[in-house]
């Protein structure tokens, strides 16, 4: 391979196109093709397409396309020959004034045999599932999987065999030491023999994300064990930079959402239902490289794993490995079933859909396994259980969520909203004291505040009835809705309504309806000489403010219960209103405090 043709198309056919593209911009597919918003010039609506087929792009809008090598000139600002050095750099190959050095030759002549190895195998273990009275067909089938899923994912059958497919590839032409590389035969103890690596198991082709076959998974037919077997790591295979049907989901991204399970019948009875935008981490612990792969083709991602003590833990980690990489996080809840592949079973693609929508945000999900933990009738434990939460809340980056999920645990504890925001940001609030004690306070605090908002609304009425002077300021900074008497609000209509405004005896308000206690009240308060007419007006627009949002809080709580007691309900349009909600309250608080 020292002709720079042979080299160009080297480095061409191991840059896929799209991922060239997609590590510099946001790319959707689009059928076969790939979409984009043109990096070359300004749009709104993509007009920037990418052929996976003929590894070419073009812009319908400003006219720019090419291949990978064009793209990347164009998108570094460099020259042919240092593109072309670039993309080598990237996949591995050297190039030195135009020819590659020996070293390297060798290796990419290596990892062509293997590619073609896997390709062979995979072709011969497919030709052996359909002989259609082999174990393995029976066992898929009796698995509910169609002959078209079988036939897409390439699903195969090792025979309960020694070494026919060992041979059959060395007749081919490969020497012995390429299936060991390849990791299809190993050596017996002896040393004397070869023997294939997988016998009478169901053969998972596992692809890299251009599709390639780059290793195998063979699961047993039985109950023995191992239950899954894999190829072992190879030059081409490294299992923590890879996500089994990556190359299938990315041309089925939905919402631009990835759904990620852990196992192989995951991928493809989801598949099989219609579910396309589906990965599998393979049992194993989800990577950063992983996620950042994910990050390359979605925004949005939901963890389907499996329902189990394991599955829950390894959600817990890959939650906080695929928010790290910015990707929004949700996990679905899958009841009473297993996995994703026993639940589209039984509950069909329109149950699981229905499971997607009502997937639940990662912070939820952390607050939930929280709860779990914990007796909420217990006080020692609610305390706990606060504390957890608050420093699962630490985390969040969105206000509007901080504010979401105080008041919403704030609600569940009876724990106040100033408490939970003094245990995440630390305002020298000591927690230890018990409960009982605390609320008590609170409750005395309380009463003081409804008491003072009493007098202050009796002032006003008091310095309105008898200064003629200040009744233009109060009613141009006050709502009737702002006072909380009945009859200050009868005073102050029937004064706004009836023209005559000068003087208002005790008799006329007798004869409105106005209680004698009232107007007793209301003559006898205390009014200091040194009183500050806008200090009572603030009181009052707090608190009327406090009431509104205390009214919403309730709300809040009642559609969280709904939620949560009537399984009928449209989740998406009951978080839509307490989203809403909670803005609001935000709202709110955000006047409360620019009152001073
Ligand atoms: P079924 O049991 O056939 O439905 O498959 P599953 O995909 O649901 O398997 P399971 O939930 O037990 O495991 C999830 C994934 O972990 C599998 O798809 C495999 O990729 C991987 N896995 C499970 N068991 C083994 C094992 O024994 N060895 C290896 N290497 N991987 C395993
Ligand atoms: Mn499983």
């Amino acid at each position: 391979m020292n002709d720079m043709h042979e080299i160009i198309e080297e480095i061409k056919s191991r840059n896929d196109i799209v991922d060239i593209i997609s590590s510099y911009i946001q790319v959707k597919s689009a059928g076969l093709n790939y979409k984009a918003l043109c990096p070359f010039h300004s749009e709104k609506t993509p007009s920037f397409s990418i052929s996976t087929q003929k590894q070419i792009y073009k812009c319908f809008g400003c006219g720019e396309g090419g291949d990978v090598i064009n793209f990347v000139m164009k998108m570094e600002n460099i020259d042919f020959m240092e593109a072309l050095e670039f993309l080598a750099q990237k996949s591995g190959v050297e190039i030195n004034k135009g020819k590659i050095s020996d070293e390297s030759k060798e290796n990419i002549n290596k990892k062509q045999k293997l590619y073609q190895i896997n390709l062979d195998a995979a072709r011969y273990f497919f030709k052996s599932m359909s002989d259609l009275n082999n174990n393995g067909y029976k066992y898929l089938k009796n698995r509910g999987l169609d002959d078209k899923v079988i036939k897409y994912f390439g699903l195969g059958y090792s025979r309960n065999d020694w070494n026919d497919l060992n041979n059959y590839l060395l007749k081919k032409g490969y020497n012995q030491q390429n299936l060991i590389d390849a990791g299809l035969a190993i050596q017996t103890k002896n040393k004397k023999k070869h023997i294939n690596r997988f016998r009478n198991r169901v053969m998972f082709p596992i692809f890299d994300q251009r599709g390639k076959v780059i290793a195998f998974g063979g699961r047993v037919l039985d109950n023995s064990l191992p239950k899954y077997l894999n190829s072992s790591e190879t030059i081409l295979f490294n299992k923590r930079k890879n996500l089994y049907g990556l190359n299938f989901a990315k041309k089925n991204i939905k919402n631009d959402t990835l759904i990620i399970v852990e196992g192989y019948m995951d991928v493809i009875s989801l598949f099989q239902y219609g579910v396309k935008n589906v990965v599998a981490s393979l049992g194993t612990a989800l990577t950063i490289e992983q996620a950042k792969l994910i990050k390359k083709y979605t925004n949005k991602v939901i963890v389907a794993y499996d329902n189990d003590e394991a599955g829950i833990n390894a959600t817990l980690k890959a939650i906080d490995i695929l928010n790290g990489v910015n990707l929004n996080v949700k996990v679905l809840n899958l009841g009473k079933c297993k996995d994703p592949d026993e639940y589209i079973r039984r509950e069909g693609l329109e149950g699981f859909n229905k499971l997607l929508e009502d997937s639940i945000p990662l912070i939820q999900f952390k607050i939930d396994i929280s709860k779990q933990k914990y007796n909420l009738n217990n006080d020692q434990d609610i305390l706990l259980f606060t504390k957890n939460v608050a420093n699962i809340i630490k985390n969040i980056k969105s206000p509007i969520e901080v504010e979401y999920y105080i008041n919403k645990i704030s609600k569940e504890t009876n724990i106040s909203i100033h408490a939970i925001n003094s245990e995440i940001y630390g305002e020298n609030y000591k927690f230890n004291k018990n409960k009982k004690n605390f609320k008590q306070k609170e409750m005395e605090e309380i009463k003081i505040k409804q008491n003072g908002i009493e007098i202050a609304e009796k002032q006003i009425i008091h310095i309105f009835l008898n200064n003629k002077k200040y009744r233009k300021d109060i009613l141009m900074n006050l709502d009737i809705d702002d006072f909380s008497f009945k009859e200050s609000k009868e005073i102050l209509n029937y004064i706004i309504k009836s023209n005559e405004l000068d003087i208002i005896t005790i008799d006329k308000l007798k004869k409105i309806g106005i209680s004698e206690e009232y107007i007793q009240d209301v003559y006898n308060i205390n009014i200091d000489s040194n009183i500050n007419l806008n200090d009572i007006i603030n009181t009052l627009q707090k608190n009327s403010l406090k009431r509104k949002r205390d009214c919403l809080l309730k709300r809040q709580h009642e559609l969280q219960q709904k939620k949560q007691n009537d399984k009928n309900i449209e989740a998406s349009e009951v978080d839509r209103e307490l989203l809403d909600i909670a803005m609001k309250i935000i709202q709110l608080e955000k006047e409360m405090k620019n009152i001073l």
